[in-house]
């Protein structure tokens, strides 16, 4: 899946380079200027809020969120709640540990605390998260 959208992306900035020089412009092309939000911003967010607890020894090992482990442990996994996974790309609002970070877990009968437990993330940080699921969930 990703290899294939790097591959669509590299198509797309070939065809743009042809395009610019089909209308004699003879500069290089200008890189491509990606903005939206990547694993790298999520993984910020999880080191700082969350692997103090989802780490191997701590209280939540079980979904490690370090950045050797995080990607593989919450896309398309199973949460602890039957048919909901804890990353479904693309589907933020079917992603249980974005209804863990927004606290709307309990809509669906999952149980705990919202995460982190105690407090909201920062809205801006929450969208980091839903942008990142929104875009593909890509790593
Ligand atoms: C103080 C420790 C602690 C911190 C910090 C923390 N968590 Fe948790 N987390 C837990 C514990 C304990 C559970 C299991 C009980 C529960 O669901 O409340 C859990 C459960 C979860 C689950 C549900 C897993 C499932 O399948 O039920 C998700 C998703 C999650 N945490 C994500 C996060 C994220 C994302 C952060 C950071 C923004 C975070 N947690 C920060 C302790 C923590």
């Amino acid at each position: 899946m990703s290899r294939y959208r790097r591959l669509v992306v590299g198509c797309l900035v070939v065809a743009a380079g042809c395009g610019k020089l089909e209308t004699g412009d003879t500069g290089p092309a200008e890189p491509p200027v990606d903005t939206s939000v990547t694993f790298a911003d999520v993984q910020e967010i999880f080191d700082d809020q969350c692997v103090s607890c989802h780490v191997a020894g701590g209280v939540m090992a079980t979904v490690p969120l370090t950045a050797a482990e995080a990607y593989d442990a919450i896309v398309n996994v199973p949460s602890s709640v039957d048919g909901v996974v804890l990353v479904k790309p693309q589907a933020p609002d079917d992603s249980y540990l974005v209804m863990k970070v927004r606290g709307t877990y309990g809509e669906i009968g999952g149980g705990g605390d919202s995460m982190p437990p105690g407090f909201l993330l920062a809205q801006n940080h929450i969208d980091v998260i839903v942008e990142w699921v929104e875009g593909g969930a890509l790593p």
